[in-house]
């Protein structure tokens, strides 16, 4: 992957608190979807500000396509950021809110229009150019928010949370737009949320942050499958977490003690300290009446959810300790006619290999 944005030990203080951006490093490519992921208050609207040039770094260097960002201002720099809560001029019609990016960089009226209207037709609201904000959707407006950034063709697009504020269903229809819009115009989009499906679902890549730090960086299918923490697999979708020790190393499986699985040999990776957690993926797990024989890892429980999502059936046993253990189970017949129900007791069963072992 070719280096675009590259974000070397950059960390942001303010004050004397605990640093907002703590030693943070990252390789952006071109043609990349990038997602920023993690909890309120952990530093991703910082470092975003800190690309665009609104945010001096208090250390380290910020480079895009080789050349050194620190002292370059805002806007010369090749990229840009669409806010959080998108901002427009509402005495402006659509067609004047897109040319106004390329008025700030003095191009001729001429250029202006043209480009304003071509790329009001890759966000397909050509047809709406003399409407005012104020006559618009959530959705349109939001596109009329992108568009504006997307006239002066950036290198790197910065989005903060572009979507939070628009209803779910919209939500995924932009989702799929954003996605569809990188692939066309092939340069990079970085965008922060803290949404995990979105992340998911659109990323080509994502950081996951944490006080400031990113604990891990990868692709959705990497961060899922092979969490490095507790941390990043809790954040990163469902997942079923047992607290264990390990207790013996036995060829290439180490064998933990776990609470209510008795003991487990699994074979990931080790990590480094003697308390650690097993974790298993919700779709991992079968549900039976009886008991099941073999080696397979097994925890009995009463159903108390049973959620029916139409693709997949979500069934949450309780065990006898009163933790929770979520199966998701889908929806290919498998299930037959009878559901678990709310108050029987079942048994949630998977296979060894199916457990990861996390550290902190
Ligand atoms: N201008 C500022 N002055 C002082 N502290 C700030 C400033 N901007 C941000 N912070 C602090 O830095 C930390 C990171 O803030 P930031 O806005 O980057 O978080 P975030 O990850 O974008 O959170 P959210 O998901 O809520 O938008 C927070 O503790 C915040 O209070
Ligand atoms: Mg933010």
């Amino acid at each position: 992957m070719s280096g675009l944005l590259s974000i070397q030990a950059v960390s942001k203080r303010f004050g004397d608190d605990r640093p907002a951006v703590d030693d943070v490093s990252l390789e952006i490519g071109r043609n990349e979807f990038f997602a920023l992921l993690g909890p309120s208050g952990c530093g991703k609207t910082t470092l975003l500000r800190m690309i665009a040039g609104l945010e001096t770094p208090s250390a380290g260097r910020i480079t895009i396509d080789g050349e050194d960002m620190i002292g370059v201002p805002a806007n010369r720099r090749p990229v840009n950021l669409v806010f959080q809560s998108y901002a427009i001029f509402p005495h402006m019609n659509v067609l004047q809110n897109v040319e106004y990016g390329l008025m700030v960089v003095g191009a001729p009226k001429a250029e202006r229009r043209q480009r304003a209207m071509e790329t009001l037709e890759l966000v397909q609201l050509a047809d709406l150019a003399r409407r005012a904000p104020g006559q618009l959707s959530g959705g349109q407006r939001q596109r009329v928010a992108l568009a504006r950034a997307l006239v002066k063709r950036p290198k790197v697009l910065l989005l903060d949370e572009p979507l939070s504020a628009l209803d779910a269903k919209l939500r995924d229809t932009m989702q799929t737009e954003l996605v569809h819009l990188q692939r066309r115009l092939g340069f990079s989009f970085v965008i922060v949320t803290h949404d995990q499906d979105e992340a998911l679902s659109i990323a080509t890549r994502i950081a996951v942050m944490r006080d400031g730090r990113v604990s891990q960086v990868g692709t959705p299918r990497e961060l899922y499958e092979l969490p490095a923490s507790r941390f990043v697999a809790e954040f990163i979708g469902r997942i079923n977490l047992f607290d264990a020790r390990l207790v013996a190393t036995e060829g290439g499986a180490v064998v933990c003690d776990a609470d209510e699985l008795g003991r487990v040999a699994v074979t990931t990776p080790r990590p480094a300290g003697g308390v650690v957690t097993l974790a298993v993926r919700p779709e991992r797990l079968r549900i039976t009446a009886a008991k099941p024989a073999g080696d397979v890892v097994k925890v009995a429980g009463v159903v108390g959810d049973v959620t029916y999502l139409g693709d997949a059936v979500r069934v949450a046993l309780t065990t006898p300790q009163g933790r929770r253990v979520l199966a998701s189970l889908p929806n290919d017949g498998r299930l037959g006619e009878s559901l678990p129900e709310i108050g029987q007791t079942r048994w949630a069963s998977w296979a060894p290999a199916d457990m990861l072992v996390l550290g902190d």
